[in-house]
């Protein structure tokens, strides 16, 4: 019995000495050690021994059964200590040289004009707001002055949601511009106000100058006894903050339904210095007679005051809005040929800046 253990043993360690790969090794632990092994048919045999000899072999059989997973559990690590070995030699650090960045992102060329608007006009008092992007017609349109049908609605090109109208509030739309968040913060109810509504603004028209989607920013001054005087202070304030303090603003006369007086601001132009002359005599190419257009300000309009719950005789409120993609290629560096670059997503371009 003795002899057949030790003969157990050396069969085993010849068998694994043959081993080439893991798998095999596996198997053939299976059919040394495992039930149907002969080993175990050999344990099982030590039943219909006497009590004595039965404890004696027994502890053999033991030791045996030891010494056979201890020559398995050896050629496992020599074949882990192999495969390990055959990973170092192809893939290995060398620590000494130099690290590679990960790519870093930045923000997109709006979303840092959109920060640094916001950040001119919280120095002056003012908080930044949103308001729906998905609006109802009557805050777009008609508290603003401009009841159903109304011709200048035509310059507002807009999409019309798929859904059906509130019977007091009428269509619902895509905001086409910020202007629609001035009733809205009147009747949030808290007065005087002072707020900035930067958010995106839909419209149906695509071409160089123009994208379907794009931004814009409502500035909206509600307090008593404001005057075009505090529009000009804050408009100079901004052109001064954001183009360079050598730049000043000129309001044109417009017409705006929801303003009265209502009017169109310019901003000196940088290249020319407001004089539409270049230095070598010639014309100024960017604005040919030194005023560039920013976009529309002016009063906000009675009806729109009362619109919101206001007495006009009380409150005077004024209000500006623009395109934040106009605005910030304006700004001197940033010249583009074609708008619709801003959102084609080209790495390339977006790099840039
Ligand atoms: N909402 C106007 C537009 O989209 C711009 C505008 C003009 C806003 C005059 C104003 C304003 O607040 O006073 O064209």
């Amino acid at each position: 019995m003795h002899n057949k253990l030790e003969e157990l043993i050396e069969k085993a360690k010849a068998a694994v000495a043959q081993v080439g790969d893991l798998k095999v090794l596996e198997e053939l632990e299976i059919e040394y050690l495992g039930r149907k092994s002969e080993f175990s048919q050999f344990m099982k045999s030590l039943g219909a021994l006497p009590p004595e000899d039965r404890r004696t072999f027994g502890q053999r059989a033991n030791e045996a059964k030891k010494t056979i997973e201890g020559i398995f559990m050896e050629a496992r690590a020599a074949f882990a200590a192999r495969a390990a070995a055959a990973v170092a030699e192809t893939e290995w650090i060398d620590v000494t040289v130099p690290g590679e960045r990960p790519p870093e992102g930045h923000l997109h060329l709006t979303s840092q004009a959109i920060r640094e608007i916001t950040g001119i006009f919280a120095g002056m008092g003012f908080t930044r707001v949103r308001h729906p992007e998905v609006e109802w017609d009557w805050f777009a349109f008609e508290s603003l002055n401009m009841p159903g049908d109304h011709p200048a609605r035509d310059e507002w090109e807009t999409f019309f949601m798929d859904a059906s109208p509130d019977a007091k509030l009428g269509k619902m739309v895509l905001t086409p511009h910020t202007t629609s968040g001035d009733v809205r913060e009147i009747q949030k109810g808290r007065l005087p106000v002072r707020m900035i509504n930067i958010s995106k603004t839909y419209r149906r028209q695509i071409d160089v100058s123009h994208v379907p989607m794009f931004h814009q920013f409502e500035g909206l001054l509600i307090d008593k006894g404001i005057a075009v005087t505090n529009l000009k202070g804050v408009l100079d304030r901004f052109a001064q903050e954001f183009f360079g303090p050598d730049r000043r603003t000129r309001l044109r006369p417009f017409h705006f339904r929801f303003t009265e007086p209502s009017f169109e601001i310019d901003v000196s132009c940088g290249v020319c210095g407001g004089t539409g002359i270049v230095a070598s005599g010639a014309k100024c190419r960017l604005c040919k007679e030194g005023w560039l257009e920013l976009g529309g300000a002016g009063m906000l309009h009675p009806n729109v005051l009362k619109a919101g719950g206001l007495d006009p005789d009380e409150w005077s409120a004024l209000a500006f809005g623009w395109g934040v993609e106009r605005t910030m290629m304006m700004k001197s560096g940033v010249r583009l040929d074609d708008i619709r670059e801003l959102y084609r997503n080209d790495f390339r371009f977006l790099r840039q800046f």
